[in-house]
């Protein structure tokens, strides 16, 4: 294998190592419907694309207004998953993202931490940035 095809690019469906880790190791799953008040942000999305389906939980600290916890739940793909995994970890990082900087995380800066997506599946990372999205105008709207 020459090294130019061990990049990921345009033109090939090679995942980077840290695309792999989060789809086998996906973090901060939500598996179950939570229950009580853990959460005050939920929302979910469906793709244009694909038709596939995303629901993220955040708990913000009403306080700071920054995320303390984010889960959630999907029906995407491999790219999917590990787009949204990655996304929970930034958010929830260094004590939690301010709601205000979450807002302005794109699909881009996920691919980017993510070390690349193949093109094909850059849809994919939206599902998790939409969610999220979602998640903050719901709890802005019940808060
Ligand atoms: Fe639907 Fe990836 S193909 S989320």
């Amino acid at each position: 294998m020459s090294s130019k095809l061990k990049q990921p690019n345009q033109n090939t469906w090679l995942y980077t190592d840290i695309v792999k880790d989060h789809f086998f190791n996906p973090r901060n799953v939500q598996y179950d419907e939570p229950r009580d008040n853990k959460f005050n942000g939920k929302g979910t999305v469906g793709s244009p694309v694909c038709g596939d389906m995303m629901t993220m939980w955040i708990k913000v600290d009403e306080i700071d207004e920054k995320i303390k916890k984010c889960t959630w739940k999907t029906f995407g793909c491999a790219s999917a998953i590990a787009s949204t995994s990655i996304l929970s970890e930034m958010v929830t990082k260094n004590g939690g993202m301010k709601i205000t900087d979450a807002m302005k995380i794109t699909p881009k800066d996920i691919i980017k931490e993510l070390g690349g997506l193949p093109a094909r599946k850059i849809h994919c990372s939206v599902l998790g940035d939409q969610a999220l999205r979602a998640a903050i105008e719901n709890y802005r709207k019940s808060a």
